[in-house]
């Protein structure tokens, strides 16, 4: 594979896809910063990674504190000596039952999945773009796609950071910048953990190899994960309004 990343950042590297994809950079030889909120979590995949013969650092962070991400991301880089690479996978999804309207969990959901990714993203679009190289990935949604009567704030949190990423990719392409934007279906994590109705269910590992592959490209693209869900992306996007609403999806 000509695309090798020397030097990563993974924004919610504790768990899940995340810490899959932090993981598998780190396999690859890729030096690796890892973070996130919960600092035992950070250590335990950290040490793992040492364990395997790889480089990890920990910083502890906030994405809801969206001010405090542009100079933890000069000082990561700092530490780094550059950056190649920068995964944006942190996210939330609060349970919301029929019924609830809780500002606070949508609050909860745009601060973390959008405006803590976009204060992320920014920065590291722009050093790639001044730099002429470099891999820039968001974990978005498939939940993006539409907007569904479930989870209003999950749904809008994601399609606007896959709209930002597009967006971003149009603006920095042209420099040699590789955005990628990834939509995950199911994927088996604590997130999803407890769910009922889910299919397609892949593990986390199996998440990250196909995402890392997907970049591997370097063709700047949005990808679904695994990539049937393009084809449910495309009937769920062709559904009139008027019958979208009566739908339980
Ligand atoms: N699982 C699925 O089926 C699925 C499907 C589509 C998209 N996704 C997306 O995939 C991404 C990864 O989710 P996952 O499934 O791997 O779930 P997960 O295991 O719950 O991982 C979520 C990660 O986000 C981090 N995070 C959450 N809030 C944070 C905050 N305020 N500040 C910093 N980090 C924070 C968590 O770390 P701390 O708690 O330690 O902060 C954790 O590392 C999310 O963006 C999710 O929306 C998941």
């Amino acid at each position: 594979m000509a695309w090798s990343v020397k030097r990563a950042i993974v924004v919610g590297a504790s768990s899940g896809i995340g810490e899959a994809i932090a993981r598998q950079l780190a396999a690859s030889g890729a030096e690796v910063a890892l973070v996130a909120r919960r600092k035992e979590e950070l250590d335990r995949v950290a040490e793992s990674i040492r364990t395997a013969g790889g480089k990890a650092f920990v910083h502890v962070h906030d994405a809801a504190h969206s001010s405090e991400a542009a100079p933890l991301f000069d000082a990561i880089v700092t530490e780094l000596g550059g950056l190649d690479c920068l995964v944006y996978a942190a996210g939330v999804m609060p349970e919301i039952v029929e019924g609830e309207f809780d500002f606070a969990k949508d609050r909860a959901m745009v601060e973390v999945n959008l405006l803590g990714a976009i204060a992320w993203c920014g920065p590291a679009a722009q050093r790639f773009s001044a730099q002429k190289s470099g891999t820039l990935i968001g974990i978005s949604s498939i939940a993006g796609e539409r907007g569904r009567r479930g989870n209003p704030g999950y749904c809008t949190s994601k399609a606007a950071f896959s709209t930002w990423l597009e967006s971003m990719r149009n603006r920095v392409s042209r420099d040699g910048v590789n955005v990628v934007t990834i939509k995950p279906g199911f994927v088996d994590t604590a997130m999803t953990r407890g769910k009922k109705g889910l299919f397609w269910l892949v593990s986390a590992d199996d998440a990250a190899r196909m995402t890392l592959a997907l970049a591997a490209k370097e063709n700047s693209a949005a990808g679904f994960v695994p990539g049937r869900w393009a084809l449910v992306a495309l009937v769920v996007r062709s559904i009139p309004s008027f019958i979208f609403r009566r739908m339980n999806f």
